[in-house]
């Protein structure tokens, strides 16, 4: 087999899972440029202009850090939202929920998604069985009901781990994919894409329908469709399709979204890994300067070797394919998917929908990458409750806009729209297609703010906030701190949260404030920023996925990947999160994933009486930080066998449902 130059692009990183988190260079002398005193000076300083002399307001707000740096303050204990006992920090090889919970395996990698699916061996495993079975590592839930006792989840299969799915392989990244047979590569395809199930609820609990009509698999090879403005573009044109419009499959589906008329949105995140080529294709490439934007060729697969698709050398135009938003219709499987260029292409991290006031849909979506943007989509159309089918194509047209952050509480939403500003063919943008094809090189011309990796973005129904996740960014130097991205190696990530002018979430102004600035608010040098009522428990490290649940109240999920050890010292896990009142800024442990995992969904039934969520790459990250193991996990050799415990299973990524003992809302 020929061995390409591809070393480089693994080079940066540890490994692939590094690259993927890109987060592998956790530091533990964080720069002390900035002072909490400056902090408060700066963030009192905004808060007069906003608001008149709300003084006392803004010490509430910062009152975290008046409390954890030495100021003596009597905090009153703020009711709790969020009725449950905490549980504590810790890493281990199994799952922990607050007591009073149960916290079963709801779908496992390789559980059959329908009734002729074969059972799972994951020493005989093949592309026609995972193509019938559960995916790999679960990201993104939805829940659609159908009934009082069924419903349908969706759920993301964002990558593969080689090492811990197939005996014997070990981490091949490290080895140039010397073991990766086309089989392999074949059953990592079918392992990617989203599952789409019918579950059914029976004494207070949810278990898979296999026989349900909606079951669905989609993965790297589903047909689905290009739609909207870049659709037909000579950019997307490839030897497999002259009309640019035909794809095969979706990849590295990150969060996602369920819009209003009941379609899930499957978030195209770090594609750019997939494809394969050496130094020299990438820079002789005609679009050099947009692949190097999106880091093409990553190498982190070797798909290339046996799929023509993934490899830019071949097919210089496939890349265009990936990196947006797909919209699926949960309720016809026969459907093709589409992919919706409107909404623009980039390291889609998620894409949650509100209804504005004025009938149109509001997607919000994170570009996931250090320095990158935060960006939402604002439809022409509205949508209209009374007739699903009117809604389908909602998504086909509106306007992209991208974010610029001020230091004094400004937001400024910034349109994408090809001929305005800079956006010009003297610019390099010829068309509507050009601006979202190369969406980043875009909003770069027009100054949008740098964000410390943008993950999940959630808008509240009723309040009308809007929560984004930025998870941390170790690169962010002193001299390039900002308002809403305020240390410097930023190894913790905060809750931004934005509130759209007059509640309309079309409108291009609107303000913004921190909810906490994460980490450790014990350690000085982290300059974490909590309400003082947080415990020792209650404080996190790298926000990732986010929910508000029908309660209104905010839960956050993390994903600190192998700095887990320097980030937090304790696993990931699911944490609520107080946006509100006097208790604003108060986090509480609610879940924790085994050793290697990071935590994802997080979902809610409508009625609060269920908590799904996504028990990601267990026993992969960090593991050799683990004491106990101390070692990089292979399938031969993991640092758990959750939630099998089977010494001749693996360890598998689930979906976990979280019960109240007795049945009940959660946390009430
Ligand atoms: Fe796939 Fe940005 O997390
Ligand atoms: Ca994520
Ligand atoms: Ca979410």
């Amino acid at each position: 087999m020929q061995r390409l130059d591809m070393q480089h692009q693994l080079d940066e990183f540890e490994n692939r899972a590094a690259a993927m988190e890109a987060a592998d260079d956790i530091g533990s002398n964080p720069s002390a440029t900035e002072t909490i005193g400056d902090l408060v000076a700066r963030r009192l300083g905004r808060r007069d202009v906003l608001c008149g002399a709300l003084v006392a307001g803004a010490l509430a707000a910062i009152g975290g850090s008046a409390g954890i740096f030495g100021t003596p303050k009597a905090q009153a204990a703020a009711k709790s939202r969020y009725v449950f006992d905490e549980i504590s920090h810790g890493v281990d090889e199994t799952h922990h929920v607050a007591e009073g919970y149960d916290a079963d395996i709801l779908v496992r990698w390789g559980d059959p998604v329908f009734a002729d699916a074969p059972a799972f061996d994951p020493t005989a495993q093949s592309e026609a069985a995972q193509s019938k079975q559960f995916g790999y590592n679960n990201d993104f839930i939805g829940f659609h009901r159908l009934a009082s006792d069924r419903g349908v989840l969706c759920v993301n299969h964002e990558y593969t781990n080689e090492e811990l799915m197939f005996p014997g392989i070990g981490r091949q990244d490290k080895k140039d994919f010397a073991d990766m047979t086309p089989e392999l590569v074949a059953v990592e395809m079918a392992a990617h894409g989203g599952t789409i199930v019918e579950i059914v609820k029976r004494d207070g609990k949810w278990a898979v329908d296999t026989a349900g009509n909606l079951n669905r698999r989609i993965t790297a090879k589903t047909p689905m469709t290009l739609t909207g403005p870049a659709a037909g573009d000579a950019r997307l044109k490839t030897s497999a399709d002259a009309s640019g419009t035909r794809v095969l499959g979706t990849i590295n589906n990150c969060a996602g979204g369920i819009t209003p008329w009941g379609t899930f949105l499957m978030a195209e995140e770090n594609f750019n890994g997939y494809f394969w080529g050496s130094k020299e294709a990438a820079s002789a490439h005609p679009e050099a300067a947009s692949l190097k934007r999106y880091g093409i060729p990553g190498g982190w697969y070797n798909w290339g070797r046996f799929d023509a698709r993934f490899d830019i050398t071949k097919e210089p135009n496939e890349p265009f394919r990936f990196g947006w938003v797909v919209e699926v219709d949960i309720m016809d499987p026969t459907s093709t998917p589409k992919k919706r260029t409107a909404l623009g292409r980039f390291k889609h991290e998620g894409a949650e929908s509100i209804v504005n006031k004025d009938g149109r849909v509001v997607i919000y979506s994170g570009d996931d990458e250090r320095f990158d943007y935060v960006y939402k989509f604002v439809t022409n159309g509205t949508y209209d409750p009374s007739d699903r089918a009117a809604n389908l194509d909602l998504l086909d047209d509106g306007t992209l806009y991208v974010a610029k952050f001020s230091a004094d509480g400004g937001v400024e939403w910034m349109p994408l729209v090809h001929g305005q500003g800079p956006l010009t063919e003297a610019n390099g943008f010829k068309s509507q297609a050009d601006v979202l094809i190369d969406t980043r090189l875009a909003a770069d011309k027009l100054g949008a703010t740098p964000m410390d990796r943008p993950e999940d973005i959630d808008p509240h129904p009723v309040t009308n906030k809007v929560y984004v996740m930025l998870t941390n960014n170790s690169r962010r130097k002193a001299d390039a701190v900002d308002g809403p991205n305020p240390r410097a190696e930023n190894n913790w990530g905060q809750v931004l949260e934005i509130t759209p002018a007059d509640g309309d979430h079309a409108a291009t102004k609107g303000t913004w404030d921190l909810v906490v600035q994460a980490g450790d608010p014990a350690d000085p040098q982290v300059k974490a920023v909590w309400n003082p009522a947080t415990t020792a428990n209650g404080w996190f490290a790298c926000p990732d996925n986010c929910m508000i649940d029908a309660e209104g109240r905010l839960w956050v999920t993390t994903d600190q990947g192998g700095g887990w050890k320097k980030a937090s010292g304790t696993a990931d896990g699911v944490w609520a999160l107080e946006t509100e009142g006097e208790g604003r800024g108060t986090g509480k442990m609610f879940f924790r994933v085994p050793i290697g995992a990071e935590m994802c969904g997080p979902c809610f039934t409508d009625d609060t009486e269920t908590l799904f969520v996504a028990v990601q790459h267990v026993a992969s990250d960090g593991t050799k930080e683990w004491q106990p193991f101390g070692r990089e996990s292979t399938y031969d050799d993991p640092a758990t066998r959750w939630p099998d415990f089977d010494p001749k299973l693996p360890p598998r990524p689930s979906i976990v449902m979280v019960t109240k003992k007795g049945g009940g809302k959660i946390a009430t």
